[in-house]
């Protein structure tokens, strides 16, 4: 396992290119078991879960070639249906394999993801999407086992408790694609790696309008064909860079970052002080010596605030001096990440989905534990700023979903290195 070790105080300077989109990337990858050809992904990033869902596509029967951010990936005949639980149970991006499977072979049987360390997660929303296409669902030792003689389109409302869900979304409207007649996905959700998605399936020959917006329209087709396609640059990732370098007073080049997915999260640091300056290249982070002023943030789905960020903002809240209050409405629990900044003196409060963030001058190094993706990236910025040396442990949740952070940062200046631990 590694740890990071990282030297607070290092002005990040230059450019750094954003890397494609990980969750594009997860469903895209899963949309390919709809066609019998070959498919072509470009701007792949090379990360964990990318490794983990081309693991259970091989399963699948899929052969694949993986090399510079390019995967070529094609069925080999075999037509398995079961997606077991040790390749579902390390990423919840691989259950979106479910509707594809239900559409080419009429039957599917899914491991459930399980809980983790963000909240309960439940699947719900995409069993009863999925149900309403007329597939016959029951869940016995711990799978969901679907089938249906053909999927039929239907008017389907995918709204839940904390708004509309990502991946129920994909997996639906994977199904749809190959249902009789149309569907109707109504509070559907409208981030960019929906609309993402849905372009691959309409590249694949899917009939769908009005991706990005609550309803899509899909209308069935009897065969998709294989397609070459580009993931869209990681939004998240890219916000992650435009704060490390805000976060440490630098002035940095976020290459190939698209300013018009992140405009919540670019209004918020505006508000707070960041010179920004947008343009076709990517976002320029200017150096800013101006006091950053405190704010609030409430997490929602697109074109809300993404919980994505959350952590990386509470770490900008840690060190900006006033009050600030951050409300997760998307995954109330969503909080592992504020003992860890606490023991590196920051007084953050939690209440239930609250985090009431009193923001001190400085952070002082201290070793900590990454519990989630984002929480890692919240805790190297953390680092990034902390007075002395700050060690990052089981950084192995970063590697799932950032290709070469630490590497990209160090680019940049940041005194930051791998270690064993
Ligand atoms: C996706 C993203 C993840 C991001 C999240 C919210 C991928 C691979 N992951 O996850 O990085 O944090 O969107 O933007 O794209 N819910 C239900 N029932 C369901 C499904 C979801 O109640 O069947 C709830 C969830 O518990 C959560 C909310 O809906 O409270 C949104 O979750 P959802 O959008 O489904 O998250 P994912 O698609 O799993």
């Amino acid at each position: 396992m590694d740890k990071l070790i990282i030297e607070g105080g290092a002005p990040l300077k230059g450019t750094v290119e954003v890397s494609g989109s990980k969750n594009s990337l997860l469903p895209i990858l899963a949309a390919t078991l709809l066609t019998r050809d070959k498919c072509v992904i470009k701007n792949a990033p090379d990360l964990r879960d990318t490794v983990s869902m081309l693991r259970l596509l091989r399963y699948l029967g899929s052969n694949y070639e993986f090399k510079d951010h390019r995967i070529v990936i094609k069925p080999n005949g075999s037509s398995e249906i079961e997606a077991p639980y040790k390749l579902v149970s390390t990423m919840r991006a691989s259950f979106c394999v479910l509707g594809p499977l239900l559409a080419r072979y009429g039957r599917a049987k899914v491991s459930l993801p399980g809980g983790c360390i963000i909240g309960v997660r439940p699947v719900d929303l995409h069993l009863k999407g999925l149900a309403k296409l007329g597939a016959k669902i029951t869940i016995r030792e711990g799978y969901a086992h679907a089938e249906t003689k053909h999927l039929k389109g239907g008017h389907i409302y995918l709204g839940g408790p904390f708004g509309s869900s990502v991946l129920a979304t994909g997996n639906v409207m994977m199904a749809a694609a190959l249902a009789r007649g149309t569907t109707i996905i109504e509070s559907a959700a409208c981030e960019p790696e929906v609309v993402d998605l849905a372009r691959f399936l309409i590249k694949m020959g899917a009939r769908i309008k009005g991706e990005g917006s609550p309803c899509i329209e899909i209308t069935g087709v009897k065969e998709l064909h294989g397609a070459e396609y580009e993931v869209i640059p990681d939004r998240i990732e890219a916000a992650t860079l435009v704060m490390a370098a805000a976060i440490t007073r630098g002035e940095v080049m976020v290459r190939g970052a698209r300013a018009e997915h992140m405009t919540a999260v670019l209004e918020k640091l505006k508000d707070v002080g960041v010179n920004l300056k947008i343009s076709k290249e990517g976002i320029l982070v200017k150096k800013t010596a101006r006091k950053f002023k405190p704010f609030d943030i409430v997490t929602l789905p697109y074109p809300g605030f993404p919980t994505d960020a959350q952590a990386q903002f509470m770490t900008l809240m840690s060190i900006t001096e006033g009050i600030s209050v951050i409300t997760e409405k998307i995954y109330p629990d969503r909080f592992m990440h504020v003992a860890e900044l606490n023991r590196m003196g920051a007084q953050i409060k939690r209440e239930g989905p609250y985090a009431v963030v009193h923001g001190i001058k400085q952070l002082s190094a201290a070793p900590v534990m990454a519990s989630d993706l984002r929480a890692s990236a919240g805790l190297v910025l953390a680092g990034l700023v902390a007075r002395g040396k700050t060690e990052v442990h089981r950084i192995y949740h970063l590697d799932r979903g950032y290709e070469r952070l630490d590497f990209k940062l160090q680019r940049l200046g940041a005194r930051i290195e791998r270690a064993r631990e």
